[in-house]
Formats: C-alpha cells, structure tokens, sequence
C-alpha cells in the first residue's frame, strides 16, 4: 500500500529493492502490477518468516530432547558406577565428637540382608508416627518396596564393632527432565546424633552429586518434623524446590515440602578426568 500512496519514485524505489525487473508499464496497469508484486513480495515474506520460525522451534526440540537424553546417560553412568564412593576416600571415615565410623555405599541388592532390615526397622522407630500425622499413613509394605527398589543405594555408617549406626537411602533419577540425586531417608540412631554425622553424610551426597553431574539434592520432609526441618533448612541452607507443592495457592492441603540445593556443575577441565579437593582428601 504505502509504495502506491509515494507516487513513482517510491516504485522505482521498491523495483530496486527487491531486484524486480523493469517494465514499461503505466496507469491502472502499472498499479495492478505494483499490488501483485507487493503480494508476491510480502508472500515470500511471511513463508520466509514461517519456515525460520519452523526452522527454529524444530531446533530448539532437537536441542531439548538431546539435552533430555545427556541427562539420562548421566543418571545411567551414575547408576552404572561400582561404587559411588571410591572417589572420596576421605570421607570413608567419621572420627569427631566420640564418634568413630566407617562409612560405605553399595546398591541394595549388594547390602546384606540384616543391614537392610535394620534399616527399614530405624526407618520404622523413627518414622512411623510421623507418617501417622500425615496424609500419607504408614504402610509397612509400602515403605519395605520402596527401600528395596532396585533403584536404591545406601549409604551406611557402622561403628567400629561394624554395627550400622546410621544410613542414607538414595537414588540418582530424573525429577521433572532433570538429572538428581534424590535423598529418599536418612536415619541416625539416637545415640549418634548431633555429632556431626549426619552433616558430614550429606555433605557426602553433594559431593557424589557434583561428581557425576547431578544438578542438585533434593529430599522430601515433613512439615511437621521440627528436627529434619531444622537440619536441612537452617544448617544445611536447603531451599524450598520448585516442584514443591508449598509453592503452590494450596500450601495448607500438604503436611510435607520439597527440599533441594543445586550443585554447581563441574567445569569443563574437571569434567575431563581432573580430580577435586575433597577427592584428593584436601577438603
Ligand atoms: C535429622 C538428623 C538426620 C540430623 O543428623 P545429626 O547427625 O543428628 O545432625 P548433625 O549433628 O550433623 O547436625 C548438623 C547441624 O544441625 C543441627 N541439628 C541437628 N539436629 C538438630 C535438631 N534436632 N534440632 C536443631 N538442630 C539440629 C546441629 O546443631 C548441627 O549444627 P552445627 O553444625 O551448628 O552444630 C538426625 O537427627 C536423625 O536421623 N533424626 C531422625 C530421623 C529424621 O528425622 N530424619 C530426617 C527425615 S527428613
């Protein structure tokens, strides 16, 4: 429209631009001409601009679902490791606060029998009534499944008598498209607690998190378990997930919240083979 409004020079003008060739042409000839062309013109335009865009949303799937599939060969290689670990030797032992332990981890189906009884016990002593207080209930069926998942490791702390004192069921999973370590429990018997151990097993989580790439620790916690609350929020500076549902208008409806620190993710260098601080024990 607006070529035909600017009179002849603007026509020459957009002959020009566009690379159109000259033709003889004048009167209502020249404008049918001038309109079919800006047609024309403006049609490629929009086609152009479609198929850019076409272009672009295919690539940005094509992006999204390889970085989907980097992000279950990271929770693949993780879960394919013999023992998560083996690279923080440093952190095989607790001896602080009286307290002398040795810790371990292994795939459920490599602990023995006992250990994983005992710890579905603690998780029972410790846990049940809280359960109780929940939507959730307790369920011993349920809660044995879930500990014996082929999916779960353990992390589990013995004294120097190798009684287990004290363990961290975990998982490396995908949670919502996102590589995580998930800290399913973690259970101190009374007598080892607020001695440090519990930190310290963390501390060992994030680490293991950071090694093999997850982008972050995340955990599940009762409202209405002051001590975990405690530990994880104030001492252990975990925030409220996004994925919680306490984000969310109907916080009320729910007894727990979803906790969860992102890990820094390994530089490029670190990626290829070089060793940490707290892998080489300088931590
Ligand atoms: C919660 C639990 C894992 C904490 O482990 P822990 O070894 O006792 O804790 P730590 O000694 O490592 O404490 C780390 C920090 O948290 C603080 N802390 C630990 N327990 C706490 C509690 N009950 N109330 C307030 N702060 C607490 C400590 O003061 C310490 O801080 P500091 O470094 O400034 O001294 C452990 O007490 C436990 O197994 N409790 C029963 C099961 C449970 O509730 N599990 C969590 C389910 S979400």
């Amino acid at each position: 429209m607006r070529h035909r409004e600017t009179g002849w020079l603007s026509f020459f003008y957009f002959y020009y631009r566009n690379n159109l060739p000259f033709l003889a042409l004048s009167g209502k000839r020249c404008e049918v001409v001038i309109h079919q062309t800006e047609h024309i013109v403006r049609h490629k335009e929009v086609m152009g601009r479609k198929s850019a865009k076409s272009k672009e949303k295919k690539q940005k799937r094509k992006e999204e679902s390889a970085k989907l599939a980097a992000s279950i060969q990271k929770v693949a290689d993780a879960n394919a490791v013999e023992d998560p670990l083996a690279p923080f030797a440093a952190f095989r032992k607790y001896d602080r606060n009286g307290l002398c332990v040795t810790l371990d981890t292994r795939r459920v189906e490599d602990c023995e029998r006992d250990t994983v009884e005992w710890a579905f016990n603690l998780t029972k002593d410790n846990m049940q009534t809280l359960y109780e207080e929940s939507d959730w209930g307790w369920n011993d069926r349920d809660k044995r499944e879930e500990m014996t998942d082929s999916r779960a490791w353990y992390l589990v702390a013995k004294d120097q008598e190798g009684k287990p004192v004290a363990f961290i069921h975990f998982r490396f999973d995908m949670e919502e498209d996102e590589e995580v370590l998930y800290c399913y429990e973690i259970q101190l018997e009374k007598a080892v607690r607020r001695k440090g151990l519990g930190k310290f097993m963390m501390q060992i989580l994030e680490l293991m998190a950071h090694r093999y790439g997850m982008r972050k620790v995340m955990l599940t916690s009762f409202k209405h378990n002051p001590d975990g609350q405690d530990f994880f929020r104030k001492k252990l500076k975990y925030e409220i997930d996004e994925s919680s549902p306490e984000a969310s208008l109907y916080e009320e409806d729910f007894t727990y919240v979803i906790l969860s620190k992102t890990i820094p993710q390994k530089s490029p260098a670190k990626a290829n083979g070089a060793t940490s601080k707290a892998e080489n024990g300088t931590s």
